[in-house]
């Protein structure tokens, strides 16, 4: 690969790719070509490391013991949060509250807060490009409380369809959940419209981050959401790590969601008393050598600037839609790199996307097939499933450009 191929926006892709060990190793012959960072991200020797040097040197429980381990374990928790509330655009640490991802955060808000707040004929409005876990927990809520689900339906390119926003969008809106940016189709939805549109009859604003905020700078602050999701090991952090944002007072009002250890401040035998925010609903031992390794994600991508990995992922995207466009394949979502991400969904000819991916796999490429978690993304468009590939700061055109060639090898055995 050609070093200058190698640079796009102000990434030095060739630097970056040199601290992530797993791009050395080969499938088979071939060099492993990563295109499958929407379903988890590849680590860098700094967060992997990170994570080693918690339990070589520092492995205690945090907000336990007052012993220096103890406190060292502590300290470099509350510092991961705190990175987490910066990066995001927070000033209080207190409105993270870390989680195994958005799947748990999004199950949080749904238990501590939609259960409690929510009431028969009360509406929550989704888009039919959520994730399943931006829908199932909202669909046991409204079971539970009487709750009725709308969804802002789709465009045939891939866009929410915000022409009936004002019937769907009214007074009885409670919540309103919306991606941030669409896992299988790429789509960046106008957040803060919706945002500032639900905070205008009442509703509070739920961004699932999974897929927007390890790929664009976000500021809740300025976007104004009530709840942001968040998964650390899309952003190249540890699986199990992120959490969730939400507004202090919320916080605050919310109940608990799990009950144990940490979460009181005191204890009876008919009753318990919670301690305050976000410890109220950090219950347990907590994946703190996770956090602590998702700080250093953190640093990494500031590192970088994530204005530079967003403009990375604008060009590799536009060099990607168009290379798969001229060799014929159909595309799902919008075909401008500028209102999407780098989540592409695609149909090559005729082959079934397994058959596709399997056929990468023997050159050596890691593409996802299937619904991800989007089955109302696949009902839309009239498929049982996608072929996606999808790319991060480590990922160059060439890689892009073996994945066509290697398309057309699957479309001569498969294709009709
Ligand atoms: N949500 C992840 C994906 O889209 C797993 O692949």
């Amino acid at each position: 690969m050609s070093v200058t191929r190698e640079r796009s926006g102000a990434l030095d892709v060739a630097r970056i790719r040199a601290d992530f060990p797993v791009l050395e190793r080969t499938v088979g012959d071939k060099p492993l070509i990563y295109l499958d960072s929407a379903a988890t991200s590849q680590k860098p020797r700094q967060v992997i490391q990170a994570e080693a040097d918690f339990y070589a040197h520092h492995n205690a429980n945090a907000h336990r013991g007052i012993y220096l381990l103890a406190e060292e374990a502590t300290a470099m928790y509350e510092e991961a949060r705190a990175k987490l509330a910066r990066f995001i655009g927070s000033p209080d640490p207190a409105t993270i509250v870390f989680t195994r991802g958005t799947t748990e955060s999004t199950n949080l808000v749904a238990y501590a807060w939609a259960r409690r707040e929510l009431r028969e004929g009360d509406e929550i409005l989704l888009t039919e490009m959520e994730h399943h876990s931006n829908i199932v927990p909202w669909q046991l809520a409204a079971r539970d409380t009487g709750a009725v689900l709308r969804y802002i339906p789709l465009t045939d390119d891939g866009l929410l369809d915000l022409s009936e926003l004002e019937t769907l969008l009214t007074e009885r809106t409670r919540l309103l959940a919306v991606t941030g940016m669409s896992n299988s189709l790429g789509t960046l939805p106008p957040i803060k419209e919706l945002v500032e549109a639900a905070h205008a009859v009442g509703a509070l604003a739920l961004v699932d981050g999974a897929q927007l905020v390890p790929h664009v700078p976000v500021d809740v602050t300025e976007l104004d959401c009530d709840f942001l999701t968040i998964s650390g090991h899309k952003m190249l952090g540890p699986t199990a790590s992120g959490g969730l944002y939400a507004k202090r007072e919320l916080l605050e009002r919310m109940d608990p969601f799990l009950g144990g250890g940490h979460m009181i401040e005191e204890v009876f035998h008919d009753r318990s008393t919670w301690n305050e925010v976000p410890f109220k609903f950090e219950a347990g031992t907590m994946n703190i050598a996770q956090e602590i390794g998702l700080g250093a994600a953190i640093d990494y991508l500031e590192a970088l600037g994530m204005d530079n990995v967003r403009a990375h992922e604008v060009h590799i995207t536009e060099h990607a839609l168009r290379r798969l466009q001229e060799v014929g394949a159909r595309i799902f979502g919008p075909l401008d790199a500028e209102v999407r991400g780098g989540a592409i969904s695609f149909w090559y000819k005729d082959v079934h996307p397994h058959d596709l991916a399997t056929i990468l796999n023997e050159e050596g490429i890691a593409i996802r097939a299937g619904h991800h978690c989007s089955q109302l993304v696949m009902r839309r468009y009239g498929v049982p499933a996608t072929a996606r590939a999808s790319f991060y700061v480590y990922n160059t055109d060439d890689e892009v450009d073996a994945l066509v060639e290697a398309l057309a090898k699957a479309g001569d055995v498969f294709g009709s």
